[in-house]
């Protein structure tokens, strides 16, 4: 069998693979708690089920237009009004099969091969296969003191005559990092100064704590112009608990856009029509399962940072935004993806190895699941790996006794 140059290079989603094996071990009755999960557990909101179901009981459900029907656009346009206060055209917004899309054609339509794509460490997994994808170079920039705040020296150092773009997705996966507003306002600055693309991932804007707002990325931008090369990504996925809807979006120049839609017209004629109308109605419906999901993140963020502090050894910084935490476990191993081996094994607790991300030594822990799910993960984490921990854990009904060193 043959296999392209760029095909052999793309490695699996760790993440969606752990999905799966935890699924496959829950269906064999094995008690496994998903620490590594992406999505919040909640129900879609209904107005986004009456939206699809108006259309489905219809039974007519066809091609639409390649980046978005107008309705969709519609709420987009409204929606960014909102959030950023800003009114774009029809022209500068497209729909697409979630965020994971939006940022593909993007990338499709401004990269050339060997051209590079700047995103600060610790970054989501995808990013670096996305660029490799189209024969570009992942450039991820790991800030020297280990923070998870990115400097702007950082990447102003590794910028050169093939740098094309730069990621930045604040409130971040995986560290739940939330960027300072003068780093979006550096980062901003340095893309226009040297004509770069920014493309701002927000998918977690909204899902952010201590009373925090979203950040606004236009506030900072000189270039409010069709020559702008500010792209602003978002979706349906996070936010309204509708990951499997496949819903995201990208706002950008009008060129940009037409470039995006050429493309995607092309890949997949544009997302499903039924999960459109799925979108329109949770972005322009009631918007309280938002400000509910926020809670109730922020509620485990407290629970999980509080239970990862009392554990010797972990290294853990507070989560501003997101559902995930990520944890320095390198006084256990520095070996994540062993460490992340050895916990599933031992005690069925689903983690993501740190290396996925560009930071070894750290596991992604997630706090999306129930508070339950959190308190005995790491209770049965610290039975692993804290020699002071009881020498017996419970599981269920069964007794595990420690007999490894
Ligand atoms: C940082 C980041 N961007 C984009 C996405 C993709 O979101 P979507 O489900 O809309 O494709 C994810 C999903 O995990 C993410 O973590």
């Amino acid at each position: 069998m043959t296999i392209s140059l760029i095909g052999r290079t793309i490695g699996e989603s760790v993440t969606l693979k752990l999905n799966e094996t935890a699924a496959i071990l829950r269906a064999k009755g094995d008690p496994v708690i998903h620490l590594g999960g992406g999505e919040p557990k909640g129900r879609a909101p209904i107005d986004a089920i009456l939206g699809a179901a108006a259309l489905l009981s219809s039974g007519e459900v066809r091609y639409t237009p390649a980046d978005g029907i107008p309705a969709l656009k519609k709420a987009i346009i409204r929606y960014t009004e909102e959030f950023y206060g800003r009114s774009p055209a029809p022209e500068n917004v497209m729909a697409s099969g979630g965020a994971k899309q939006a940022i593909m054609v993007c990338l499709q339509a401004i990269l050339n091969p060997q051209e590079e794509v700047v995103f600060p460490a610790p970054y989501w997994v995808s990013y670096p296969e996305m660029v490799k994808l189209i024969g570009g170079v992942p450039v991820p920039v790991v800030p020297e003191d280990g923070s998870f705040i990115p400097r702007i020296e950082d990447i102003e150092q590794v910028l050169g005559p093939y740098t094309r773009a730069v990621i930045i997705n604040s409130p971040n996966n995986p560290s739940g990092a939330v960027y300072p507003d003068s780093f979006i306002a550096e980062i901003v600055e340095l893309c226009e100064r040297r004509g770069l693309y920014l493309i701002m991932d927000d998918i977690y804007h909204r899902l952010i704590f201590n009373g925090r707002q979203p950040v606004n990325c236009y506030k900072y931008a000189k270039d409010h112009t069709e020559s702008s090369k500010l792209v602003v990504i978002n979706g349906v996925s996070k936010q309204y608990a509708m990951t499997g809807f496949r819903i995201g979006w990208a706002v950008a120049n009008r060129q940009l856009i037409e470039v995006m839609t050429n493309i995607q017209s092309h890949q997949t004629s544009g997302p499903s029509a039924l999960l459109q109308h799925a979108a329109v109605g949770a972005i322009n419906g009631i918007q309280s399962s938002v400000a509910n999901l926020r809670m109730t993140l922020e509620n485990n963020r407290n629970v999980l940072v509080e239970r990862l502090r009392s554990f010797a050894g972990v290294k853990i910084e507070e989560p501003g935004g997101t559902f995930y935490s990520f944890p320095d476990f390198s006084a256990y191993s520095k070996d994540s993806v062993k460490l992340s081996d050895l916990l599933l094994e031992k005690v069925q607790v689903v983690t993501v190895p740190g290396a996925e991300f560009g930071r070894e030594g750290h596991l992604r822990i997630s706090f999306c699941g129930s508070i339950k799910d959190i308190t005995e993960g790491i209770e049965r984490m610290k039975w692993v790996l804290d020699p002071d921990a009881p020498n017996e854990l419970y599981i269920g009904d069964r007794k595990l006794v420690r007999d490894w060193s």
